[in-house]
């Protein structure tokens, strides 16, 4: 989805150039969410103004155009003080174009700029509210009410801060957005907000900062302007006067910052590890280099102060190194991202295993009345994966369920019930809200994530963090593999104390000890994987069957296949095939069959036959040697055999190659297919 990236320097001196580039590189580092245009706004050469330069298309068509108006401009002076905001758009209101990309402005002088990330679901409302008052719209977009409101707002009220402002327009909005606003008329201050999106401000200092706290600082009720009717354009009441004059907290012992403000800390990785996340309906406002955090209204649960956390991630895990593309690194990273879900947790000396995150809670979920895990996508996959596994080792009823389709249908949710909420993001919208939806009902909330500080992380009771690295192509994969075994340590956790599951619990551990090399083992696969390719790619469709623990794999392996290809793909429960899908075959049509020698065997060799018997011609994925599944076979991936149910880590590892090498065979855009984003934060 749409990417926000903000820099502001204070007191150190930066050409328009250099904050040209730190804007552009950090758009670079977020193309992975998914996009279709981009733009910046900067100060204009005699710093009274703002220049916009926006593109539809990729980051480099932007990177050129800002070349071409480098030349014939002043770009090399050094100003001590400036402020930069950029974004990439993926489209929801308004095709990709020049005009609709953000940043979109207030008026022709671009007094006030603003970009955004989500969506505002009342924008037809106070659109109309303000054509009534003279404004002319030039894009589709929902955004641009929110630059023509904050105008409005400033010319009714010039002795308004600009944070005021904002917190003005903020009330006004339904929906979910991270905003990041520049103005002509606050030269050097950048004010950013989040309400549903996520955004977090990056700090930059010589020395080291003087606490890692940023204390909150509240308003009082704030005013209304707009009454807002289901069908009317909105009524103007009267405004009421500002309530509270803050004074600025200046965190900082130097005066010389840098701020990032950006919608993932890949972003500003680069620059600095450390940074705070901002929470929902959080204001940050830099001005005079001071940075504050406010927000309108104290609610129960608030914290008095947003920390500074310290990132791990390193620069390296965000470059694609000698790989051609992130998904492909992601993939060959396997070996090493389950030995770091596993690190610290996974103890083979005695047989136990430590979630720290959720340690506390763990006598709570051994008392519930029964676990669902909730997810979408390759997430959900995760949780198909390991409900067998979850069933057997926690004795609990086990529901695993499509966070979209949980929303509609408003299923019962109890006080004991414990809800598992799984997103390598940590934002996807539908997640979110059936998080929230679950937290209101009382039940236990668990997050299980990739992503330190995400509103999925925050918002949870407790958690697991996969520690799989940052996942930058869209198709997930490491997140995948790592998610699967962060359930799967989980069942460890809660089967400790039960006797009669110890040999199945040794079993399960002795597979996670021998699993990154058998990873490895897989990864060798690759040409032939890409042999197997050369045949189907130009195929127009592609089914996969398998059934029980390997059922997941065809799901995932579906999926990966139809993002990244565009070729029609499903995931086929074997059991399912004389109910219907079997229609589908004859000998034209490419099937992967997962046969392996687990306790649906017999019935996997079965559907086989029954394959066969209609001209199909399998490609198996099945264990190493075993000679008797591969005569069925047309064509053989062997991997090697783990504990039923871990198989499943290693099968779709055939599966994400074979997705990666067509794509490739295709022509198709490997790490942002067409359409998606990789962190898909609106409903
Ligand atoms: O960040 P999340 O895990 O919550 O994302 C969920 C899905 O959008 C995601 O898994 C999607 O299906 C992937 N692109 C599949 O490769």
């Amino acid at each position: 989805m749409c990417g926000i990236f903000a820099y502001l320097n204070y007191l150190t001196p930066k050409t328009r150039r250099e904050v040209l580039e730190y804007l552009v590189t950090g758009l670079k580092r977020l193309e992975y969410r998914g996009y279709d245009s981009a733009g910046v706004a900067v100060d204009s050469d005699d710093g009274k103004g703002i220049t916009l330069v926006k593109q539809t298309g990729k980051v480099k068509i932007l990177e050129d155009a800002i070349k071409e108006f480098m030349t014939g401009h002043d770009i090399d002076t050094p100003i001590s003080t400036h402020c930069g905001i950029s974004h990439t758009r993926w489209a929801t209101h308004g095709v990709p174009s020049d005009l609709n990309s953000h940043p979109q402005r207030s008026d022709e002088e671009n007094s006030f700029v603003v970009v955004h990330n989500g969506i505002i679901t009342n924008y037809k409302d106070v659109k109309k509210f303000l054509e009534k008052r003279g404004y002319r719209f030039e894009s589709e977009t929902d955004t641009e009410i929110i630059a023509k409101l904050v105008h409005h707002l400033y010319l009714q009220h010039p002795n308004y801060s600009f944070r005021e402002l904002v917190e003005q327009v903020i009330q006004q909005m339904e929906g979910a957005f991270a905003l990041a606003f520049k103005s002509k008329h606050f030269p050097g201050e950048c004010v950013a907000t989040r309400r549903g999106s996520p955004l977090l401000v990056g700090i930059k200092t010589k020395t080291r900062l003087a606490t890692d706290h940023i204390p909150i600082l509240y308003g009082k009720d704030q005013l209304f302007i707009l009454e807002h009717r289901p069908h009317g354009a909105g009524r103007e009441v009267p405004m009421i006067p500002r309530t509270e004059s803050t004074s600025e907290f200046q965190p900082l012992e130097d005066k010389e910052v840098e701020y990032f403000f950006a919608s993932d800390a890949s972003a500003v990785i680069e620059h600095t590890n450390r940074v705070i996340y901002l929470e929902d309906d959080d204001v940050a406002a830099v001005k005079d280099g001071a940075l504050s955090i406010h927000r309108l209204k104290k609610s129960l649960d608030d914290k008095h102060a947003r920390e500074i956390i310290t990132l791990k991630m390193e620069i390296q895990e965000i470059m694609k190194g000698s790989y051609e593309y992130f998904m492909q690194k992601e993939i060959f990273e396997q070996p090493e991202s389950v030995i770091n879900t596993m690190r610290g947790r996974v103890n083979l000396v005695n047989n136990t295993v430590t979630l720290g995150g959720i340690k506390e809670y763990i006598p709570e979920i051994k008392r519930c009345r029964r676990l669902m895990l909730i997810g979408c996508g390759t997430s959900y996959h995760s949780a198909v994966a390991t409900r067998q596994l979850l069933e057997e080792l926690t004795e609990l009823p086990v529901m695993v369920e499509l966070a979209s389709d949980f929303l509609d249908r408003n299923t019962p949710i109890f006080r004991d019930d414990v809800c598992f909420f799984i997103s390598q993001s940590g934002e996807t919208a539908d997640t979110l809200m059936a998080l929230r939806y679950c937290k209101q009902r009382g039940a236990l909330i668990v997050g299980i994530t990739n992503t330190v500080g995400s509103s999925i992380c925050r918002e949870s009771h407790c958690g697991v963090h996969i520690n799989a690295g940052p996942e930058i192509g869209v198709a997930s994969t490491k997140a995948y593999t790592s998610q699967f075994i962060s359930l799967v340590m989980f069942g460890l956790v809660m089967s400790e104390d039960r006797i009669s599951l110890q040999t199945r619990r040794q079993e399960i551990l002795e597979g996670l000890k021998n699993l990154d090399s058998q990873i490895k083992e897989v990864l060798k696969l690759d040409l032939q994987v890409l042999e197997i390719a050369k045949d189907l790619f130009q195929q127009k469709s592609l089914l996969i069957m398998g059934r029980g623990y390997n059922f997941a794999t065809c799901m995932e392996g579906a999926l990966k296949v139809k993002e990244l290809t565009y070729m029609h793909c499903e995931g086929i429960m074997a059991g399912e095939l004389k109910h219907g899908p079997l229609a589908l075959v004859d000998d034209m049509m490419p099937i992967v069959m997962i046969v392996m020698r687990d306790c649906v065997y017999n019935k996997t060799i079965n559907a086989i036959q029954q394959v066969k018997a209609r001209g199909g011609q399998p490609i198996v994925i099945c264990e190493e040697n075993d000679k008797e599944t591969m005569q069925f076979a047309h064509k053989v991936l062997e991997v090697p055999k783990t504990v039923d149910c871990l198989q499943g880590v290693l099968t779709v590892i055939p599966m994400q190659l074979l997705s990666y090498h067509i794509a490739v065979l295709r022509g198709c855009n490997v790490d942002c297919p067409r359409n998606l984003a990789k962190s898909v934060t609106v409903e």
